[in-house]
């Protein structure tokens, strides 16, 4: 018989609701025999509300409490970045599996921390965001292993959302009760704020599961805008919010991943250009490689339509995995590179000085395409 997984969510912010909550109490979900076992917030009463609204079973204020908690299989975290690391350590000591929003963590010693905690403890650790499950993804990589590019030449990918305080738009800021005012300063703040740890990690996924690993980083940073306003109280910014990264993939193959104030101009997906082709986002030459039939792994029915799916379908990785010791091809070494880039790309700002990446990851290689 299958064996229940119980999930304990820290944190019942943004993603906990719309990323965790959300899609975990879904009928679909309880027939897989997954359960929403527990879930904490230090903000008085909203683990509470969350946990009535969607059926969890137990709530808590501390983190520590719903560690201890035996219904608790896998945490997943949901809370500010700057706590991943810790928390992630606190979990596998508790010998819970661990589920990491993005990005797993802020410096590459924190995650070779992890990574070998882990190891030692036999415990499951997926970080997100699980990019290369996207189909289209797959395509891509497997277009450019197979030569349909030519040889590749430069990548660009990035966005503008260095000042605009998008995540003051969402509904848990905007409302008045528990869960609909959720204070977002932390996004600002040092360590694991700044649109790179927030944003940027989508790209990097993105771009290193399709290209592989890179060897070397430089770049420019700078705060152009010292503070923000949320609701009308002054958050005054500590991390950068205008960074532009020059990757070096070896043989001549250079990436720019920018996060700017201003003057977005590729999306989300990278641009990739060979001497026969490119990718443009998600099209190569007029065929668009995205489709709609095809999905990330659990992602299907209401899953589909809904916000945040790539979040839950990471989430699920982790539960095969727990469950039936099915390896996700979302690894920690890959997130650990992302962060490695990331700390190394705010180094090289700082220094003048190009720096060599300390880690490296396994693509997935073509007949995993
Ligand atoms: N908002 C988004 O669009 C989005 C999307 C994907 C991933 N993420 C990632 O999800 C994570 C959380 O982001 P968010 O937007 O949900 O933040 P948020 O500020 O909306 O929510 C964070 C929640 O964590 C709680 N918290 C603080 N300290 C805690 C602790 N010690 N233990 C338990 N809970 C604690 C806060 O009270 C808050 O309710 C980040 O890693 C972020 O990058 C966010």
């Amino acid at each position: 018989m299958r064996k229940t997984i119980g999930i304990g969510v820290a944190g019942a912010g943004a993603i906990g609701i719309r990323g965790a909550l959300s899609h975990l109490s879904l009928q679909d979900v309880k027939d897989y025999g997954v359960r929403l076992a527990a879930i904490c917030d230090p903000v008085p009463g909203r683990a509470k509300a969350a946990a009535e609204k969607f059926g969890v079973t137990a709530y808590y204020e501390s983190y520590e409490e719903l560690l201890q908690d035996p219904n608790v299989d896998i945490v997943t975290l949901c809370t500010p970045i700057g706590l991943h690391y810790k928390q992630g350590v606190q979990a596998i000591e508790a010998g819970k599996h661990v589920h990491f929003n993005k990005t797993m963590t802020t410096r590459v010693e924190e995650a070779d921390d992890i990574i070998r905690r882990a190891a030692e403890n036999n415990i499951r650790v997926v970080a997100s965001p699980g990019m290369m499950l996207r189909p289209e993804n797959r395509k891509k990589r497997k277009l450019i292993l197979e030569g349909e590019l030519g040889q590749l030449g430069w990548a660009i990918a990035g966005t503008a959302r260095g000042t605009v305080a998008f995540h003051f738009e969402e509904e848990f800021r905007t409302g008045e009760n528990i869960l609909t005012s959720v204070n977002p300063e932390w996004y600002f703040k040092k360590p694991g704020g700044g649109p790179m740890y927030d944003i940027t990690s989508y790209m990097l996924h993105e771009l290193t599961g399709i290209l592989g690993p890179v060897q070397r980083v430089t770049a420019l940073s700078g705060q152009a805008v010292p503070e923000v306003f949320y609701q009308g109280k002054r958050i005054a910014k500590e991390m950068d919010d205008s960074t532009i990264l020059m990757l070096d993939f070896g043989s001549c193959l250079y990436a720019v991943v920018y996060t700017t104030i201003a003057g977005e101009i590729t999306g989300w997906s990278p641009n990739i250009y060979g001497t026969h082709g490119a990718l443009i986002g998600s099209k190569f030459g007029d065929t668009e490689l995205k489709d709609p039939a095809l999905t990330q792994p659990h992602v299907k029915g209401e899953h589909a339509h809904m916000r945040e799916a790539h979040v839950f379908a990471d989430i699920m990785q982790l539960v095969d995995w727990v469950r039936d010791g099915t390896p996700s091809i979302v690894t920690a070494e890959h997130a650990r590179h992302v962060v490695d880039i990331i700390e190394s790309g705010y180094r090289a700002a700082e220094t003048g000085q190009t720096q060599q990446l300390c880690t490296t990851f396994e693509p997935l290689p073509l007949e995993q395409l």
